[in-house]
């Protein structure tokens, strides 16, 4: 499920898919399609920060393609621990998800900082750049965004809700 993917531009939309191309192609990366995050997949979240990135970086011309391409990975982890609580894994998924990005691709300094602070305040040490602040505020209102699509989808689902829809049809 993507919010924000489909804005009718078909021009974004080709430069969005260009920047983002190599990281498709990555096996690891395609599992985060497995895993659930914030009622949805960790792919389409992944997927809805890099394309508010994307739009909102474009528009304030920062470095948004370094910024596009880091705002998609993130969070590119697989591994949940089971023994981990919540919030270890706050604090710990940035530093795994910078290790995963770095076995496939050279990044920038900007895109380590991305990937690093995006957990800001959690995280130790501010975002550096411009670019590392905003997908921190772009990772949080998505997040907020999914919870709440997810919730409702839920509702959706109770038979008494599904009754009143199906009675107003
Ligand atoms: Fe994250
Ligand atoms: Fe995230």
């Amino acid at each position: 499920m993507l919010f924000f993917f489909c804005t009718g531009d078909s021009m974004l939309e080709k430069e969005f898919l260009e920047i983002i191309q190599p990281i498709l192609k990555i096996e690891e990366f395609n599992n985060t399609k497995k895993r659930k995050h914030h009622g949805i997949t960790r792919y389409d979240h992944s997927m809805n920060v890099a394309y508010i990135t994307y739009t909102v970086c474009k528009n304030l011309n920062l470095n948004y393609k370094e910024a596009t391409f880091a705002a998609l990975i993130h969070d590119f982890f697989n591994t949940e621990v089971a023994n981990e609580n919540g919030y270890k894994r706050l604090i710990n998924h940035p530093k795994i998800a910078l290790k995963n990005a770095e076995k496939y691709f050279e990044l920038t300094d900007l895109q380590k900082d991305i990937i690093a602070k995006h957990m800001f305040p959690l995280t130790i040490g501010i975002p550096k750049y411009k670019e590392s602040l905003l997908v921190c505020l772009i990772d949080k209102y998505s997040s907020v965004n999914e919870r709440v699509y997810s919730a409702i989808e839920d509702i959706k689902e109770l038979p008494i809700i599904k009754d009143i829809i199906y009675q107003t049809r």
